[in-house]
């Protein structure tokens, strides 16, 4: 396995594609609202990206997506597909996960929207999501292993008794949507990565209120939980650095500073 590390320059790159797929999530906030469809959440973000931003959706065309962003809402674990039919109703949790590439490099990030009053339940999956994401950033530095922050979401999320997803991953990510290495979201075996630093990668943990199984839907996209439970899910995309990590898309609304300092 040949994980890139990134040159300065390549950094610098990666920091302008995560600015931008972050601020693609803080533009569409005040447009996610109850009888709003995920379709026209879609297209406000194509035209973003592609008038505002001069950038390319790495998702649109992607092995065949149809859409600009995912959009997955409730049950919806992730790859859901924008539609003009499904509107969106109060209490509603959904997520909307971001790719985009600018001077051929990818930022990939994703956050969940709670749709005007939000249930107990769909508000504690939500914030438990966040802080198992945030939990693994906080781990992020160049000698730990890749194992350990997976152990650490799955304990995380377990402890509160919900589960982890095992079936999708985090990535390396760079001039490629999905490079090596694979970002496991629970402890299982992952070819003994080190992290070092100039390694760029996504943590981005699903997890399910009830049970970790899911199903795959006859449009060969949307994935749904098996016992139809809600799902959440929260991504950023981090470089290693000497001492700890960078966030390259982090937002406004998230409670990390951009750099991450782990003095010796
Ligand atoms: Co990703």
């Amino acid at each position: 396995m040949v994980i890139p590390i990134k040159t300065s320059d390549d950094i610098a790159k990666m920091r302008v594609a995560g600015m931008l797929a972050a601020e693609v999530l803080e533009i569409i906030e005040s447009h996610v609202q109850p009888g709003v469809s995920t379709g026209e959440l879609d297209r406000i973000c194509h035209r973003y990206i592609t008038k505002k931003q001069q950038a390319v959706s790495a998702s649109l065309g992607y092995h065949g997506f149809p859409k600009s962003v995912c959009i997955s809402v409730n049950e919806v674990v992730c790859h859901g597909i924008p539609s003009d039919e499904k509107k969106l109703k109060e209490g509603d949790i959904i997520n909307i996960d971001v790719t985009v590439i600018k001077n051929g490099f990818y930022g990939d990030t994703s956050k969940m929207f709670i749709v005007g009053k939000s249930s107990i339940l769909g508000e504690r999956l939500c914030r438990v999501t966040k802080e198992s994401l945030y939990l693994a950033i906080r781990m992020v530095r160049p000698g730990i292993r890749l194992r350990t922050l997976g152990k650490a979401i799955q304990e995380f999320v377990e402890a509160r008794n919900f589960s982890v997803v095992r079936e999708y991953c985090g990535h390396g990510i760079g001039v490629g949507f999905h490079e090596e290495p694979q970002v496991l979201h629970y402890d299982a075996d992952d070819g003994c990565v080190v992290l070092q630093p100039g390694m760029a990668l996504t943590i981005e943990p699903m997890v399910n209120a009830g049970d970790y199984r899911i199903r795959a839907m006859k449009d060969g996209w949307t994935v749904k939980t098996k016992d139809r439970s809600l799902s959440a899910q929260y991504e950023h995309t981090i470089v290693v650095t000497q001492d700890g990590c960078e966030i390259m898309t982090l937002r406004s609304d998230d409670s990390l500073p951009a750099v991450i300092h782990h003095p010796t």
